[in-house]
């Protein structure tokens, strides 16, 4: 009989935490302050704390913080945005939804994070931003970005939904993921490293001018009530989310360690096989392990490590089985060969701070038993 192992586990995360959040939870019910308030403000203050950021926008998701993100940029349409096409989707979609034209290029193969030395050839007179996205929980070289959009005259949008906590560290600059450039944004997603229960996101800057736009076009683009100055959307963090998020913000450092954790014995125990790549870690950047993905050798072993483990009651997931220049809505003809190859071949093993030690034991022995009967 297969044990069931989870991906990520929400409800023991709930049950860990379960007297201070039905508390929190109450309160917010009692007080009947469901839009903004207290909650939202101080969850927003603790965050800003806590990233050593000025500016913290909460808003209703992470796509959401990424439209404010580029609304407040407010950018000529046609403007390109240089990002990689090995990602999520949520860029993409709101750089073609503001009539903006993404400009996919590759990444580094082994951190699966934007190939900083395709930018510059990438860059035109219409290059307006560089949007790097911190895949699976590390910060792609910020410093490289920075100063290449300091010699052209760039914006920096960095999207951080999976790296929230993830310090980044070079000779030049140093801080957390999503506050290195003009204009960071996250998700409060349930599964990402600080999790809401349901839909959330936060925009980060440092500039006062952009804070203020972000803020406003969260807000239908007003500054006082019912004077609209720009053209906004309704984008809001629920009073509930934030209270949820504020008992969970404290063990932020916490759950990456724990996740460091899993990631180390899974690394220990294939990293000596040569069975496929591990997740490599950058010089510059923690890993906070929102995801810990392999690389295996061909895409045929690929699927059926997939298919042993889901007989097995182990998932896993492939983040991303399309590089985005290759989706139907999205497609451009460049050839981006790393994206393209790498897609066939990734698996994201089961990873949460509550996974347990038997659980990561019986994940490790069903890979090595699959490697032994091969
Ligand atoms: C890299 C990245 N960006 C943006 C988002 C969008 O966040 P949300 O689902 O909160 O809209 C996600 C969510 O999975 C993501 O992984």
């Amino acid at each position: 009989m297969p044990q069931t192992v989870p991906m990520v586990n929400l409800q023991a995360q709930y049950h860990r935490f379960k007297s201070d959040i039905d508390a929190a939870v109450i309160q917010v019910m009692e007080s009947a302050a469901f839009i903004q308030g207290s909650q939202v403000k101080n969850f927003e203050n603790a965050l800003s704390q806590l990233l050593n950021v000025k500016h913290v926008i909460s808003c209703a998701n992470g796509t959401d913080a990424l439209q404010l993100a580029f609304m407040a940029l407010d950018l000529p349409e046609g403007s390109e945005i240089i990002t990689p096409s090995f990602s999520y989707a949520a860029l993409a979609e709101v750089i073609y939804l503001l009539k903006l034209k993404p400009v996919f290029i590759d990444i580094n193969e082994n951190s699966f994070l934007i190939d900083v030395s395709q930018i510059e050839q990438a860059i035109t007179s219409n290059t307006k931003a560089i949007a790097p996205v911190h895949l699976f929980g590390q910060v792609a070289n910020m410093e490289a970005i920075v100063e290449i959009a300091k010699k052209h005259n760039l914006y920096v949008v960095e999207d951080n939904a999976q790296a929230i906590g993830a310090e980044y560290c070079s000779s030049g600059i140093s801080g957390f993921g999503g506050t290195l450039g003009h204009i960071g944004t996250t998700s409060f997603f349930p599964s990402k490293n600080l999790g809401c229960f349901g839909d959330g996101g936060a925009v980060f800057t440092n500039d006062d001018d952009l804070a203020l736009k972000v803020r406003m076009i969260a807000n239908h683009g007003q500054g006082e009530k019912y004077k609209h100055q720009v053209i906004g959307i309704n984008s809001r963090l629920d009073a509930i989310q934030a209270a949820i998020l504020s008992v969970k913000l404290p063990h932020l450092k916490s759950f990456a360690k724990s996740r460091q954790e899993v990631a180390d014995r899974y690394t220990q125990s294939f990293e000596s096989l040569d069975l496929f790549q591990v997740p490599q870690k950058e010089i510059t950047s923690t890993h906070v392990f929102n995801q810990y993905t392999i690389t295996l050798k061909t895409n045929e072993e690929r699927d059926a490590l997939k298919e042993k483990l889901g007989e097995c009651g182990i998932p896993s997931m492939i983040y991303y089985p399309i590089p985005l220049h290759k989706q139907v809505a999205y497609s451009q003809n460049v050839s981006l060969p790393i994206s393209e190859n790498i897609c066939n071949r990734v698996l994201s093993l089961p990873i949460c701070p509550e996974l347990s030690i038997e659980n990561q034991e019986y994940i490790i022995n069903t890979i090595l038993k699959f490697y032994q009967n091969k």
